[in-house]
């Protein structure tokens, strides 16, 4: 059993992560670096501790140091960038048990082109595509195609790499942008894929290399703005499950999509132990991959967490060795609605105000969770934004209507100036 963990990086998803990490059974601590300001919290009857410890997720060195000092048994990597830098094999090369891919399997997110093959070879329904290394390469493709595509930059590019064009001139722009170098050298391929219509839904599995297993799906809405308008940014808001999948739906993702990608990878000899997030639409041909992810989705993983029942330590302990078929199972608990609203602070996605005070005018009755992620401390210890998105507040209840009604009502009882938040998420399966 995992009895200190790890947690690398300092989001929301992260927060959540160490929430339910801590109230897994036989936990004992949970640290989390470099963390945030409103994730600390004491022991309590039912949760560990959680606390946060000052090393950076590049800082390799400083990290085995820290696995040494507090006898770290699992490490839990939270984002793509330390995954897509090796952070999870340098750990592993000093005989620490880690939940996340290593560089090569992380490149299913941080190399479009490079996932794009793969899903193809391993006949994986995806929007059809076209690789392009050139701006007159695309120029070619997108004349030849006579509609706008989507335009995507090969790698990781803080969420903003991807344009939904709705002209060719803003096809051809989103073209001339990236090989101008607006995303170095993450910009020097492209995807330029077909663009598909349906329902977008994330689904995430739990890998230990060769066997997996699914959570309940969830809905993210990625637009700032109301009525999904407006720029991407990295989540709004989320809710899980999604109703209008049904099991079958999702044995049929299992056996289509996830299972044909691990063994693709194995052929590959990469042992992908982590998770395996797949982006899809509901097309009317049926569920097609847009793009997968190496990591927890975040807000998804804020809203899914607080669904389920079971030891997550155990299970991601379990992923890390390889040995998914002796892990406890995980199931879904008694509220079977999960809502997620996400506080960002003015001006996201684009550059926000940090350094407002945050205050908070509920209390442990007030029900719902909220977790921390753009946040820290003034001088005199007091919390404070400090970032694009600010904290998640998660409802659950018997329907969506309460699930949503507890999140927002939590949500009114902090108060930053600038606070920044979509009155309208889960509008698809809401009736209130
Ligand atoms: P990604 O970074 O790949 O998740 O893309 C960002 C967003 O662009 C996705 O969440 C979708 O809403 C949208 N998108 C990506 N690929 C497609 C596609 N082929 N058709 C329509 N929308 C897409
Ligand atoms: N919420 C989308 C993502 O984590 O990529």
């Amino acid at each position: 059993m995992p009895a200190n963990i790890l947690m690398i990086g300092s989001g929301g998803r992260e927060h959540s992560l160490a929430w339910a990490l801590a109230r897994s059974p036989g936990v004992q601590a949970v640290w989390v670096a470099p963390g945030n300001g409103g994730m600390v919290g004491p022991a309590t009857e039912g949760s560990a501790a959680v606390a946060v410890a000052p090393v950076a997720a590049d800082d390799g060195a400083g990290i085995i140091r820290l696995c040494r000092d507090k006898a770290v048994t699992l490490v839990v990597i939270g984002p793509e960038a330390p995954l897509a830098a090796g952070l999870a094999d340098d750990l592993r090369s000093h005989g620490l048990t880690v939940f996340g891919p290593g560089a090569d399997g992380a490149r299913l997110e941080a190399s479009k082109t490079w996932a794009k093959q793969l899903m193809i070879q391993a006949g994986v329904p995806t929007a059809p595509g076209w690789l392009v290394t050139s701006r007159t390469e695309a120029l070619e493709v997108l004349h030849r195609l006579g509609r706008p595509p989507v335009v995507k930059a090969d790698g990781l590019a803080a969420g903003k790499g991807v344009t939904v064009a709705n002209t060719m001139a803003e096809a051809e722009a989103a073209v001339d942008r990236a090989f101008a170098g607006a995303f170095g050298r993450a910009g020097e391929r492209l995807v330029l894929e077909e663009r598909l219509e349906g329902p977008e839904v994330s689904v995430l599995a739990l890998c230990d290399g060769r066997d997996l297993v699914l959570l309940p799906p969830a809905q993210d809405h990625k637009r700032i703005g109301e009525g999904d308008t407006g720029p991407n940014t990295g989540g709004m808001g989320a809710y899980a499950p999604v109703p209008f999948l049904a099991p079958q739906d999702l044995e049929h993702m299992r056996s289509t999509v996830f299972l044909p990608v691990l063994a693709a990878l194995q052929e590959r000899g990469i042992d992908y132990r982590g998770v395996m997030y797949a982006g899809m639409m509901l097309t009317a041909t049926g569920p097609t991959v847009i793009e997968f992810n190496c990591r927890f989705g975040d807000p998804e993983c804020q809203c899914v967490l607080p669904l389920l029942e079971g030891n997550l330590a155990a299970v991601l302990q379990a992923c890390a060795l390889g040995q998914l078929a002796e892990a406890p199972t995980l199931s879904t608990r008694g509220s079977p609605a999960s809502a997620c609203v996400v506080a960002a602070a003015e001006g996201y996605p684009g550059p926000v105000r940090r350094g407002d005070l945050i205050t908070d005018t509920g209390s442990a009755s007030s029900g719902g969770m909220v977790f921390y992620a753009g946040v820290g401390f003034t001088e005199t210890g007091q919390l404070q934004t400090a970032g694009g998105r600010v904290l998640a507040s998660v409802g659950l209840g018997d329907d969506f209507d309460q699930a949503f009604e507890q999140a927002y009502n939590r949500l009114g009882q902090i108060h930053y100036a600038g606070k920044t938040v979509r009155s309208d998420i889960g509008h698809q399966v809401r009736r209130r």
